[in-house]
């Protein structure tokens, strides 16, 4: 590595902010591939790097709001610290209103480029070092997949791996598919050899990465689907646990879920994003499956797969949704009793089908729903939860805990998070724990 190292770059500190989703975090871990093979070294606080970027992201305005907030900080920094170099990057510098905005409004920044060119951060950076030019370029299109091992992954236990880039779904609401382009699968060999890597290096869990992984494979000149992945993953030794994200319900064919059930190392946890309970929304919202069929395929994977938990996404205050369609979506949560829900209230986002459609429900009408909602999800993720109290549980333990740095914490197969007493040493391995007690979002056990 030691020869890319630019010896004017030698030294200088850099920070990532992360906004958005895994897609994000696991780029930003290769950004800082980059940054370090190009001599930087990470920063511990905004004030002294030399360089930071925002890696954003635009699925719902809050986001948005968020990186143009600390956009605003970040100018004064660049005020006392002029030679600062400012970068964005990610899903929002992919919107042609967002650029320009950029560009006209935010002169201090002088690096911005997009998704489909995060290969291009060293070029970028040696041109503002070479002509004290600002670096901006966006691709409007995805290129090919370029493969390469730059990365600086933080975890030592869990990594994510990507296998496939974009999204052709186009659910009415989403900005993903203009911003992440069309679907792109890794190569099966590259995604192995990448896992048998990593568990070389240590790692014991791997995710596997994509907007909708069950169309995996789909644009490569080969048969092979993501069920059949997951077989090949499934084979490589010393892997301990096989996760992936995220899973799409119109394509999880009776095959994927045999496959799940039958391949070990696959995790019983399904994240199987519902978006809505109502049949008109479902329909509104381009999902491809009616609310009976979402209903069948949880029978499916119960029968089939008994300890399983499932987790789910769901908007409130789509465009049109009455409050029959909500105590729809309310319904279908109480028939199938999700594990845990990440629940967003509806928004309207540039150039998509949903923000045309009229019908556009009034703010406060949809954080009504959406506390509706969270109180019925999180009173049931608590009686769930409840239910475990008593059992032995197999958990791979990540780090010390976040709350209590003399406790430790760690995941079931399931995803739950259990903290519980214990050595230091365990991080990394696999033990038994007996749950104690529940709560919403974690158990409690020892040892
Ligand atoms: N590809 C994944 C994740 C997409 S973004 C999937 O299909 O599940 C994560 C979640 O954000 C989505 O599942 C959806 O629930 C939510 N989301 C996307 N666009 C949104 C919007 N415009 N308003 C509110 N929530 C949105
Ligand atoms: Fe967005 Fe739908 Fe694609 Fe998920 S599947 S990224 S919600 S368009
Ligand atoms: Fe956000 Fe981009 Fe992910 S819009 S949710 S960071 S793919």
């Amino acid at each position: 590595m030691t020869e890319h190292i630019n010896q004017s770059l030698s030294g200088k500190k850099y920070l990532i902010l992360t906004y958005g989703c895994q897609m994000n975090e696991r780029d930003s871990e290769v950004l800082e591939g980059y940054l370090e093979n190009l001599g930087y070294c990470p920063a511990s606080a905004e004030k002294d790097a030399d360089i930071i970027i925002l890696n954003t992201c635009c699925v719902r305005e809050k986001a948005e709001l968020k990186v143009f907030g600390k956009l605003g900080e970040l100018s004064k920094l660049k005020k006392e610290k002029p030679e600062l170099i400012i970068g964005i990057c990610g899903c929002m510098t992919q919107q042609d209103e967002v650029y320009e905005r950029i560009r006209d409004k935010a002169p201090y920044v002088n690096l911005v480029f997009g998704t489909y060119n995060v290969h291009q951060l060293p070029n970028l950076l040696l041109k503002i070092q070479n002509t004290d030019e600002p670096a901006y370029e966006i691709w409007e299109k995805e290129g090919d997949i370029v493969e390469n091992n730059v990365s600086r992954r933080i975890d030592r236990i869990k990594a994510y791996v990507n296998i496939s880039y974009g999204c052709d779904n186009f659910c009415t609401y989403c900005i993903v598919p203009h911003v992440r382009g069309r679907e792109r699968s890794r190569t099966p060999d590259k995604i192995v050899e990448e896992i048998s890597g990593l568990v070389k290096e240590g790692y014991k869990e791997i995710m596997l990465l994509g907007q909708n992984v069950n169309s995996y494979g789909k644009d490569l000149n080969s048969n092979l689907d993501f069920a059949d992945l997951l077989v090949e993953v499934n084979k490589i030794d010393g892997l301990e646990r096989i996760r992936y994200m995220t899973s799409h319900p119109r394509d999880f064919t009776d095959k994927l879920v045999e496959t799940i059930a039958r391949c070990k190392k696959v995790c019983e946890h399904y994240h199987l994003p519902v978006q809505a309970g109502s049949n008109k929304i479902l329909k509104a919202m381009n999902r491809g499956y009616t609310r009976e069929e979402y209903l069948d395929l949880v029978e499916k994977i119960q029968s089939i797969s008994p300890n399983y938990s499932i987790t789910s996404d769901i908007i409130v205050g789509f465009p049109g949704e009455g409050e029959e369609d909500f105590k729809d979506t309310l319904d279908i949560v109480e028939r199938v009793r999700f594990d845990a829900a990440y629940t967003f209230a509806y928004s309207p986002r540039r150039g998509t089908p949903a923000a045309a459609m009229e019908c556009q429900i009034k703010d406060e009408e949809k954080k009504e729903r959406l506390h509706r909602l969270m109180e019925v999800q999180n009173k049931i993720s608590l009686e769930k939860n409840m239910k475990l109290v008593g059992t032995n549980m197999e958990v791979l333990v990540e780090s010390p805990s976040k709350t209590d740095s003399s406790r430790l914490t760690g995941r079931t197969r399931t995803n739950k998070i259990v903290n519980f007493s214990g050595e230091q040493s365990l991080i990394g391995t696999i033990i038994n724990v007996k749950i104690t007690k529940a709560q919403t979002w974690n158990l409690i056990g020892e040892l």
